[in-house]
């Protein structure tokens, strides 16, 4: 298996890498490229961060959970890689020399690549931008600044030509066993080899190896898999392949569950959102993660392929228990539908910091009013149990009853739903508590009341 890219204008062949070595132990050992920082080696800090462009875009994204075989066909920039031929520094690197932007200087490279990818973009959201990158000791006032004075000059045309520019179609070798481009091509190599990792984003394979330092004999890589990262909108139903970002579900579903595109915006960081697949997120199970109480309090569908069988269950039914899912060996997370409804939906998501955490409580409701009853409830938490789940009594409870009517006597449905878990997140009460301010808060919203304390009231 050969591995062709273009790093720093350099059309790059690795031949036989191992496939799950990172971009970023490559470029630090193998190519003396140490501008590129390791700090957490987990997807945290953002010291690792490089842009890395395609046909979709360009998008920064960590390289210390990155796998080679990830980067075919990619067009990289590396902090060693922002200067002008002619050896001017880009517009980002001259506003942070000039407002004092770096101190020990350790995060600056992350910082740097964030901001040319979010600078090429023109994205002047700058605190949402660099939510994945951490300093511990300039503070962020000088790097916003250096954010929005570079914001003011153009991107360099030259470095646009080099992001936009495709890598010669004889350097790109196939290897459809390892990294499919079709989903028919990956249902083959999946069936030949069931045993195999599948990796999608590896925002959560990727800390297997570098936390876990775990060996995985057999991988097949996903990213190539065209038709499965499309996003596809009818009258009836949204569907969403199983390798959508995180980062192209927040951007296509904001027309229609606004509220879910914002929760989206706390998913990790722009570096995290931007690999992170929808697929990934539900096939691993958590019991934390985002995507899945949205998705079934909104009445998701699960789509799944194992060789040419396909099959489709509720979303709430794939997650059994603890580590254990609804999905044979061999098979796989093709696409989630979504039917098109009138948007009722609120999702809460309770972390210990607003960006780049995992939830404590994640509590999605889909809750409809009609002269002053609740007429449609479909609520889910993460955080709550083993699993993400539905809180089926609750539901029941609450039907056909006004807003203030239902929270009475509700104590039992809420013990009948949920048993949660004390852990390092929060305490067994804790949770409790917050889920059932989070359904007054729903409901509160529902009837009008303003429950937003960052807004002004007049
Ligand atoms: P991968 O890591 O590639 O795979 C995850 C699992 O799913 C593996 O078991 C893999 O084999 C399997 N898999 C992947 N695709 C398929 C498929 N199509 N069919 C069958 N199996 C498949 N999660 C949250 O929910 N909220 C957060 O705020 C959040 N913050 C994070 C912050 C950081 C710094 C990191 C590192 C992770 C965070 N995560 C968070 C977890 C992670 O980003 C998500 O779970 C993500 O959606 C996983 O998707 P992926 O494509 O990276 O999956
Ligand atoms: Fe911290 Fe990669 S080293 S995000
Ligand atoms: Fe020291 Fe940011 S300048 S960590």
């Amino acid at each position: 298996m050969d591995v062709a890219f273009r790093l720093n204008g350099e059309t790059t062949r690795v031949s036989h890498p191992d496939p799950t070595r990172s971009l970023l132990d490559y470029l630090r050992e193998e190519r003396g490229l140490t501008g590129t920082k390791e700090g957490c080696n987990e997807g945290d800090c953002g010291a690792c961060t490089v842009m890395v462009s395609d046909a979709q875009g360009t998008r920064a994204l960590n390289a210390c959970i990155l796998f080679l075989p990830q980067l075919h066909g990619k067009v990289i920039r590396t902090v060693e890689g922002l200067r002008a031929p002619d050896g001017s520094l880009h517009p980002v690197q001259q506003a942070m020399v000039d407002h004092h932007g770096s101190q020990c200087g350790f995060c600056t490279p992350g910082f740097i690549a964030s901001m040319a990818t979010a600078h090429l973009n023109g994205e002047d959201d700058h605190d949402t931008a660099l939510a994945g990158n951490l300093c511990r000791c300039t503070g962020y006032a000088p790097i916003i600044r250096a954010a929005q004075t570079a914001a003011e000059q153009a991107a360099p045309q030259w470095l646009r030509d080099d992001c936009a520019a495709p890598i010669p179609a004889r350097d790109l070798s196939a290897d459809e066993a390892l990294r499919p481009t079709t989903q028919d091509a990956l249902a083959a190599a999946y069936a030949a080899h069931p045993d195999a990792t599948l990796i999608a984003g590896a925002t959560d394979v990727g800390l297997w190896v570098t936390k876990q330092l775990r060996r995985l004999e057999r991988v097949i890589f996903l990213n190539g898999v065209a038709d499965m990262a499309e996003i596809t909108i009818t009258d009836d139903t949204i569907r969403l392949g199983a390798m959508v970002t995180l980062a192209d579900l927040g951007r296509a579903i904001a027309p229609y569950h606004p509220s879910l595109a914002e929760m989206i915006r706390r998913f990790a960081s722009v570096q995290i959102r931007a690999a992170a697949t929808i697929g990934g997120n539900i096939a691993n199970g958590s019991p934390i993660g985002d995507g899945p109480p949205a998705l079934i309090a909104l009445g998701a569908r699960l789509h799944l392929r194992q060789g040419d069988t396909r099959r489709e269950i509720a979303l709430e039914d794939f997650f059994l228990d603890y580590g254990k899912q609804d999905r044979a060996q061999g098979e796989f997370v093709e696409a989630i539908t979504l039917p098109r409804q009138p948007d009722h939906l609120s999702c809460y998501k309770l972390s210990k910091r607003f960006d780049q955490d995992i939830s404590a409580v994640c509590g999605c409701f889909n809750l409809a009013l009609e002269d002053g009853k609740i007429t449609h409830a479909r609520i889910a938490f993460g955080g709550m149990a083993g699993i993400p789940k539905r809180a089926s009594a609750v539901e029941d409870h609450i039907l056909g009853k006004s807003p203030d009517a239902a929270l009475e006597g509700i104590a039992t449905a809420w013990a009948q739903d949920f048993t949660p878990l004390s852990d390092m997140r929060a305490s067994a009460s804790y949770r409790m508590e917050a889920a059932q301010n989070m359904l007054r808060r729903a409901l509160a919203e529902r009837a009008g009341v303003p429950t937003d304390i960052l807004a002004v009231q007049p």
